[in-house]
């Protein structure tokens, strides 16, 4: 039965972050005293570096990551694996390259595949996380749009995987990264509404007064495509990891 999100409000940003961690770590344990793998949707962004912080740290007082697979939320089409700005760095950089993840497990959107092949590859995408059991648990951020991965306003909740147009919010809050708005990609590769709500699981974590607004419109009961993220509304079991600022009006 689908329920409105719960949300939690913690006394910081790292406080929220350490909860979650530890969700994730009972959740690998408790995976691998039954021999199973644990299925992890991972995102990028300012919002989950605590978190992998975090996990990077329990990592190094034993919990080992060799069997758990991952799928990432998203990537940009045509920022290579070398850019420091691609997703693929930043995972790298903040997580898998500080665990004992099997690199085979680790599956980041393609940013060079050829358009003419970007449906075929966005469905294998699919497949292959079907093939991993489906997602047990996936982390979430959210935008100042109120965008989950890059389902931007509009967004249908009957979509995949998908190659799509990022919004001009979206442009704006990369733009600094990038140096300079024209310089942001205009596409990326996203999980669509649809694979995140086949998550078994869904957490999302926000952080900042900047997120106050949009974490309130996406709690707000009443789900609309203009605020891709109150789709979760209609999630059986997901919850808001919010610190004291994004959590400030509900
Ligand atoms: C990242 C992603 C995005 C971000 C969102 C928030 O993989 O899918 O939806 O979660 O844009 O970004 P930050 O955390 O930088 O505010």
């Amino acid at each position: 039965m689908p329920k409105v999100p719960a949300f939690h409000i913690f006394p910081s940003a790292k406080a929220a972050s350490t909860a979650l961690a530890d969700e994730i770590s009972q959740l690998i344990r408790s995976r691998e005293a039954e021999e199973r793998p644990t299925v992890l949707g991972l995102a990028t962004g300012n919002t989950p570096i605590q978190l992998y912080a975090e996990l990077v740290r329990l990592h190094e007082e034993g919990l080992s990551f060799r069997n758990v697979v991952t799928f990432n939320l998203d990537e940009y089409i045509g920022v290579s694996r070398e850019n420091p700005e691609s997703y693929w760095q930043f995972m790298h950089s903040h997580l898998f390259n500080r665990i004992d993840i099997v690199p085979e497990n680790i599956h980041i959107p393609e940013s060079t595949v050829l358009s003419e092949n970007l449906e075929s590859y966005c469905s294998s995408y699919e497949d292959q996380i079907t093939e991993a059991g489906g997602i047990d648990l996936q982390v979430l951020g959210i935008g100042r749009n109120g965008h989950i991965g890059f389902n931007e306003p509009g967004a249908s909740p009957e979509v995949a995987t998908h190659a799509t147009e990022l919004n001009s919010v979206t442009i704006d809050d990369a733009a600094q990264a990038f140096g300079g708005a024209t310089q942001v990609p205009r596409r990326a590769i996203t999980m669509g509404v649809k694979t995140i709500l086949g998550a078994r699981r869904i957490t999302l974590l926000a952080f900042g007064t900047g997120k106050a607004g949009i974490v309130e419109r996406a709690l707000n009961p009443g789900i609309t495509a203009e605020v891709p993220a109150t789709y979760l509304q209609s999630h059986h079991d997901t919850t808001f990891f919010l610190d004291q600022e994004a959590g400030a009006q509900l």
